[in-house]
């Protein structure tokens, strides 16, 4: 029988490298957690700020991965960009949550994934103010610090905790604003975390029901929707975010509440 070439990748050589460079990258993030305020600039609007800690960041991951795999593809949120030949890119977004970490809140993380012809094999984000990491492989399962996860069993939208994202344009923060009138009431609570990546990765390990979000980016949500689906989680629109289509729509979900969340989301007025 012929092997396809996911048989024949090792995936656990790609995760140790993903784990490495994530971890390294989280402590020189907790290194200059305490400078953050000196370092920041912004990038698509007033709100949409960078530091150089994004950048350093970027930069160790990507050096990482020129070294170890020179074939590989890369995109990355602050400009990395490499073609590859392997048929393996690398999506890194070397600090989600910039804004919770200028504000020396702790609650951003590492993302890297391992995408083979466009679909995720690999995922690891690293909250190491938490000293956590998340991994997943695909139909390999997702752990926490090694250990395995899984979605929480909830099925009622009422008693649901669901997290939010927003973004940083103006128009699209109101039509965010209109569909939470919708969301509130219908559930038990909502939680705006700032970090999509933890976001997604609460989903998995049960700390959330259920998590959303319109507009979001390719490195935000690679991968942390790895390991929501390899924990259990219903997850749907990385594809269309994967295209760069802003309207794209991401929801993770357990599967009892995928169905009642989307049909929620898409009874929010249309904007007039
Ligand atoms: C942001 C965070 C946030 C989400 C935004 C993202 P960044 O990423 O993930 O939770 O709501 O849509 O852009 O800018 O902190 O890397
Ligand atoms: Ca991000």
């Amino acid at each position: 029988m012929e092997r396809t070439l996911n048989d024949m990748l090792d995936l656990s050589t790609l995760l140790d490298l993903a784990v490495d460079l994530a971890t390294r990258a989280g402590a020189m993030l907790m290194d200059g957690f305490e400078a953050r305020h000196e370092t920041v600039g912004t990038k698509t609007s007033s709100t949409d700020m960078v530091t150089d800690l994004d950048r350093a960041s970027e930069e160790l991951i990507v050096e990482g991965l020129i070294r170890m795999r020179p074939d590989d593809g890369i995109l990355g949120e602050e400009g990395a960009s490499r073609e590859g030949s392997s048929g393996i890119r690398w999506v890194i977004d070397p600090l989600d949550g910039t804004t919770n970490y200028l504000y020396g809140l702790p609650a951003f993380a590492v993302s890297i994934a391992a995408e083979l012809h466009g679909a995720a094999v690999v995922g690891v984000v690293a909250d190491p103010s938490h000293d956590e990491v998340f991994t997943a492989t695909s139909g390999g399962g997702a752990r926490r610090n090694g250990v395995p996860i899984a979605v929480s069993g909830a099925t009622e939208l009422a008693t649901a905790l669901v997290a939010t994202g927003f973004g940083y344009r103006r128009e699209q923060r109101s039509r965010q604003a209109q569909v939470l009138t919708e969301v509130l009431p219908a559930v038990r609570d909502v939680r705006r975390f700032g970090a999509a990546a933890i976001d997604l990765c609460w989903v998995a390990c049960g700390r959330l029901d259920a998590y959303y979000e319109v507009g979001i980016q390719h490195w935000d949500v690679a991968a942390g929707g790895l390991v929501a689906t390899e924990a259990g989680a219903h997850v749907e629109g990385l594809r269309e975010v994967s295209t760069g289509s802003d309207s794209a729509r991401v929801i993770a979900a357990t599967p009892g509440l995928a169905d009642p969340l989307r049909q929620l989301l898409d009874a929010a007025p249309p904007p007039t």
